[in-house]
């Protein structure tokens, strides 16, 4: 049954993909006000006596990781057996993300383990993906990539910050130009053509790299396996 993208909901598709977890694993942990319920849950467990590592995929990730106990590892010292990250958009196993500007690691980390499961709310499940996607560039190549954008139809917006003027400035000193490309018909395509321009350090659209979605839905939840 659909619900409300409440909290609750995020919590439901947490709990879901968090009982995957079992000991020994290597975990990504990905970011957000979802996957915060995950890692919460994975610290629980921890304190319980669970046996596993995480891999953060952000500055948020690992702060929380390391107020609920989890131990840390890295990816030169570590393979990953499952992660679980968050969205905000879903079409089947297509995703948008980098709403928290952390797309960069999420897909590095994310594309390392043998199993990503993706956590959201119903809110987040879209027929087709038509909110922005966000990039990732390199402060110097800001107006390039831009005009790039914009000769493939797309129009950037320079992500600004709150409560400091100016840009956004990613865990990775970069910033971030939020594209709008209206609904995206072919997101294979669009992340081939995005991933071949310079300046591009990553973009947000995750194509095929799910492998089960946890929606949190107003009872209960619903899993998809790809
Ligand atoms: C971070 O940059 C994003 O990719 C997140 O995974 C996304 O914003 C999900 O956040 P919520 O779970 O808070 O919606």
């Amino acid at each position: 049954m659909k619900g409300d993208g409440s909290d609750a909901e995020k919590k439901r598709a947490a709990e879901s993909a968090a009982t995957a977890v079992e000991d020994g694993m290597t975990v990504g942990l990905g970011t957000g006000s979802t996957t915060a319920h995950a890692i919460r849950l994975l610290g629980d467990r921890v304190e319980q006596g669970l046996d596993i590592r995480g891999i953060p995929t952000s500055f948020q990730a690992r702060e929380l990781a390391v107020e609920v106990g989890i131990p840390l590892t890295s990816l030169a010292e570590s393979t990953l057996d499952v992660a679980i990250d968050g969205a905000d958009q879903v079409a089947g196993s297509v995703l948008l993300k980098g709403g928290g500007a952390a797309h960069t690691r999420e897909k590095i980390v994310d594309t390392a383990a043998d199993r990503l499961l993706i956590v959201v709310d119903s809110s987040k499940v879209s027929e087709r993906l038509d909110k922005t996607v966000p990039i990732e560039v390199l402060p110097a190549a800001r107006t390039t990539v831009a005009t790039r954008i914009e000769d493939i139809d797309g129009d950037p917006t320079l992500r600004a910050a709150t409560r400091k003027d100016g840009p956004v400035v990613t865990d990775n000193g970069n910033f971030v130009l939020d594209c709008a490309f209206g609904t995206i018909d072919d997101p294979q395509n669009l992340s081939t053509v995005l991933s071949t321009v310079p300046g591009i350090v990553e973009h947000g659209l995750f194509v095929d790299c799910a492998d089960e979605l946890h929606i949190g839905e107003a009872t209960g939840v619903r899993v998809e396996q790809f």
